[in-house]
């Protein structure tokens, strides 16, 4: 019984000597043989090694230029709606023009007949345009289909080639095939943090509006009004397609460190710079922060109502926050220095001194303008258009929202130029905040009662901003969307009302908000982006 089963094992000893043999010639044949390589079919040999993959790969690239430039395409009719200037008009400025009140109101109603006149023959022109681009579309949109076509043709040829590749057991194979998934997906699209929906969220607000005394205007904190319904602080944005970050003052100063961050605009941009620095103290008093205005040339000169901004640094992470005031982004320019009384020349067409001279120190800047843009306003500061620094004559620009377009337009191109000599600067143009005054203006009874959130919406599901200049704009430059409009739209209930300290009796302000509030939305949105 034993000797037959050792002579039995060594027979097979013998036999897989054998077969191991024939197996080491076969492969080295194999290998030294042309004839025999070329028999085996293409899509195998794919697995052999990673330089053919790599031509593999490169075949699929310019399928997926192709489709975006389909994409591109698709985002140019959508942002074609018309919406934003309806809102456009005189508004209450609690602090800058108050006292012209009188003024203002008599521009407002030929301003308005003015624009509305505009409006309607500019939303035909704008439908008989997009209709024309819809067709052309329609072209295009087959196009990219075919393309898509070939595209998931390829993912299939890629799939088989994955199974071939784990069959081998290669190493090379499992390489190949996540090079051939990354290479064909197309890029993952940007989020959209302007689409999602508002919810109630009771771990708001951030920072106590009977707090932050430091930083936030008293005439913006509600708490500190007749106002008694609170329930605007207890809710919060959530973005449809993306994992919104939450906020914490720490990872903000952290992230921030060695950086400054600037907001320059008009009052709105002056709210959220408070807003902002409230949510990184969470209200609370903070002694470390230092004044540093002078370093960034806001210093307040003699007989000035207040400084043309404010810049705050914490020391501990060397994190600058500052705002300055600048209500349309043009630069100004007195005409006869000096005269006290002189004109201001508005160089529509020119960045704000302040931009010119800081942008290098700037590694985030938030710009916004939009509810100066009034004839009321424009003639109490007794500003003239200027266009290539000479007055403007083209009665055309001369039109409050197309001299505004021609603004909007000219900063966010010249930001855009100066990209690329800053490459630490991240550049955001934040859209206009919408008003709601019901039943007439600012100061002809206007007004917004409102106290539940979100009773008139709560979800933004649209593609494309209601903020068709600043998109326009934006578009195709570096410089990104803050997109707060269609989100704040649904914010009635959030603004000042008539519980604003500094609105005469019967005056309502709808348009500031109530701090905390919508604009601390904002800062967590531009938090998720920098
Ligand atoms: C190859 O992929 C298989 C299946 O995904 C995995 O189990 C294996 O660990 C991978 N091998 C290598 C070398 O990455
Ligand atoms: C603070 O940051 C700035 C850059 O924003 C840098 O130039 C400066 O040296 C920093 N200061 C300290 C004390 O680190
Ligand atoms: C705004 O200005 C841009 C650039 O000058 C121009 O292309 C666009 O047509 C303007 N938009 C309107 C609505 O006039």
């Amino acid at each position: 019984m034993k000797g037959c089963f050792y002579g039995l094992k060594g027979k097979h000893l013998s036999l897989v000597t054998i077969v191991l043999l024939c197996t080491t010639i076969l492969i080295w044949g194999w290998k030294k043989t042309p004839i025999l390589t070329n028999l085996v079919p293409p899509q195998t040999r794919l697995h052999l090694g990673p330089e053919i993959t790599d031509d593999f790969v490169d075949n699929t690239v310019p399928l997926e230029q192709e489709i975006d430039v389909g994409k591109g395409v698709a985002t140019f009719v959508q942002k074609d709606t018309v919406k934003e200037e309806v809102r456009l008009g005189a508004p209450p400025d609690s602090e800058q023009n108050s006292d012209k009140s009188e003024e203002i109101s008599s521009d407002i109603a030929s301003n308005q007949v003015e624009k509305n006149g505009i409006l309607t023959s500019v939303s035909k022109e704008r439908e008989k345009h997009k209709q024309v681009q819809e067709a052309e579309i329609d072209g295009k949109a087959v196009d990219v289909r075919q393309k898509e076509k070939a595209d998931e043709n390829n993912a299939d040829v890629q799939k088989q080639n994955g199974e071939i590749g784990t069959s081998l057991g290669s190493t090379y194979a499992n390489t190949s095939v996540d090079k051939l998934t990354t290479h064909t997906q197309t890029p993952a699209p940007v989020c959209n943090y302007a689409k999602g929906k508002w919810v109630v969220d009771h771990k708001k607000p951030l920072y106590s509006g009977h707090g932050c005394k430091q930083w936030l205007s008293s005439m913006w904190s509600c708490r500190k009004t007749q106002r008694t319904d609170f329930a605007y602080e207890k809710v919060s944005w959530q973005p449809k397609d993306c994992q919104m970050e939450e906020f914490e003052g720490s990872k903000f100063l952290k992230r921030m460190q060695h950086k400054t961050l600037a907001f320059v605009g008009d009052s709105l941009g002056r709210q959220q710079f408070q807003s902002l620095m409230c949510m990184i103290t969470g209200g609370k008093e903070r002694h470390d922060v230092i004044d540093v205005g002078p370093e960034y040339g806001i210093v307040q000169a003699r007989g000035d109502l207040r400084p043309g901004g404010w810049a705050y640094r914490f020391p501990s992470t060397n994190t600058t926050i500052l705002y300055y005031w600048s209500s349309t982004l043009c630069d100004l320019e007195p005409i006869d220095p000096s005269n006290p009384a002189t004109d201001y020349a508005m160089h529509l067409d020119r960045p704000p001194a302040f931009l010119r001279q800081y942008i290098h120190k700037l590694n985030v800047l938030v710009l916004n303008t939009g509810h100066h843009w009034n004839r009321g306003k424009l003639k109490a500061n007794r500003w003239v258009m200027h266009l290539g620094g000479v007055p403007n004559t083209d009665r055309k620009i001369a039109v409050i929202w197309k001299a505004k377009n021609v603004t909007v337009h000219s900063i966010i191109n010249w930001v855009n130029s100066q990209l690329p000599k800053y490459p630490g600067l991240k550049a955001f143009y934040r859209t206009i905040s919408p008003r709601h005054f019901v039943g007439g203006e600012w100061n002809t009874g206007g007004s917004c009662d409102n106290t539940t959130p979100m009773s008139i919406g709560k979800e933004v599901l649209q593609d494309v901003s209601s903020d068709t200049d600043a998109a326009g704009a934006a578009k195709g430059t570096g410089v990104k969307l803050l997109d707060i409009t269609a989100l704040s739209q649904v914010r009635d209930e959030g603004h000042m009302s008539r519980f604003s300290i500094t609105a005469k009796p019967g005056v309502q302000d709808c348009l500031h908000w109530c701090l905390p509030g919508v604009p601390d939305t904002w800062n967590e949105i531009l938090f998720a982006q920098i």
